[in-house]
């Protein structure tokens, strides 16, 4: 009897111990790993009709301009005001920083950023933080600072690995053993995204390089030595133009490029072309239309479908928690380390895009479906 008493007691005391635990997972769910609520505003919500700020980047790539689309009617329909902005092409930082002190005057709860400068923000959210607005990264992290409450991306290390494989596939498939002869390209160093999308691609890379399977023909394969600044296609034009020139003008062939985005992929097929050699093996990432359309002809060899749409949708759904007062979903805890915190993530998986799969990868996309008709 006593025996089963202590049993009945100890499963009651497991039980209330777990709950306790899952209520203490789930609050800690909404908030900042270093205890802090998001903003503030976690626990106690705000008006269904405050103002939403968000601050985008300079236009880089069309993944920019349909989220701000998507953000102003998306926010309108939720019943919030909102305030979309760019970053002009030149100046980009000072803008974007102007433009997000000038949302938490006008009172916004909270501020979604794509950050142009990831490590250039640091008084701005504190500002943020002060107000008590809650802030929310979107698709780029922004770096060394407490300040940042969420991030909301598509898994960018695996989007590196996606491109990386592409590579290899595409190669592979033109010429079935190696070794390999490459370039490397990565985005612009004031991205986070860049680096985190190269040490994908490395992560499946480094070990063919490193066995000779695949060669660097340049030799420049530190992700510096790769940058393209801006995210401009015309440094990536000259790029590849330097490169034609110092290690391809003697008859040795090209198989492939790591581009890390579509535009840049576009500007360095552009270059190889101009130079009359034969098209290696490109790779992309943000199916822009010009490059569905060149996968489509044969040309550039792979994209990434990072879904806009879905990663808008996702990022208003965390703010109609937050305007609840609810912990928003959160899928990863582990991934994101900015520097000064590891930041709360949703992730989205992006997905390869080739010539193969091309039609059923845009099924639901009726713009991008019809260029593989
Ligand atoms: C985004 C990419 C985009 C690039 C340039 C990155 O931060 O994740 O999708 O191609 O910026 O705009």
């Amino acid at each position: 009897m006593r025996n089963i008493l202590t049993k009945a007691v100890t499963v009651a005391a497991a039980a209330a111990l777990a709950l306790a635990a899952t209520g203490c997972s789930s609050e800690r769910d909404g908030q900042s790993t270093d205890g802090r609520t998001g903003g503030g505003t976690t626990a106690k919500g705000f008006a269904a009709d405050s103002l939403i700020g968000v601050a985008l980047p300079s236009k880089t790539s069309e993944n920019w301009v349909l989220a701000g689309d998507l953000f102003t009617d998306g926010l309108k329909d939720a019943g919030f005001k909102s305030d979309v902005q760019y970053a002009g092409a030149s100046a980009t930082v000072a803008d974007q920083q102007g433009q997000i002190s000038a949302m938490l005057t006008k009172g916004a709860k909270v501020i979604v950023i794509g950050a142009a400068d990831a490590a250039q923000l640091s008084t701005q959210v504190k500002q943020a933080k002060e107000s008590g607005a809650v802030v929310v990264a979107y698709d780029r992290l922004i770096t060394n600072t407490k300040d940042v409450d969420y991030y909301v991306a598509f898994d960018n290390f695996k989007v590196g690995q996606l491109q990386g494989q592409a590579l290899l596939d595409g190669m592979k498939a033109k010429k079935p053993k190696g070794p390999w002869t490459v370039e490397l390209f990565s985005g612009s160093p004031d991205d986070n995204n860049s680096a985190v999308f190269f040490n994908g691609a490395m992560d499946v890379l480094k070990p063919l390089i490193d066995k000779g399977d695949i060669v660097v023909g340049s030799g420049q394969s530190e992700v510096k030595q790769t940058a393209i600044q801006g995210w401009k296609a015309e440094n990536a034009q000259q790029r590849m133009d330097s490169l034609l020139t110092s290690t391809y003008n003697s008859g040795k062939t090209l198989d492939g490029v790591l581009s890390p985005n579509d535009t840049l992929a576009r500007a360095i097929l552009t270059s190889v072309k101009g130079a009359g050699k034969p098209l290696p093996v490109v790779t992309g990432q943000d199916s822009e239309v010009e490059s569905v359309k060149s996968i489509v002809a044969g040309e550039q060899y792979s994209t990434i479908n990072k879904d806009t749409r879905k990663l808008v949708a996702e990022t208003i759904k965390m703010i109609k928690a937050l305007q609840a007062g609810k912990a928003p979903e959160i899928n990863d805890s582990k991934s994101y380390n900015n520097g000064a915190k590891i930041v709360p993530a949703y992730l989205l998986p992006p997905v390869i895009v080739t010539k193969a799969n091309a039609a059923e990868a845009y099924a639901n996309d009726p713009k991008l479906a019809a260029l593989t008709k």
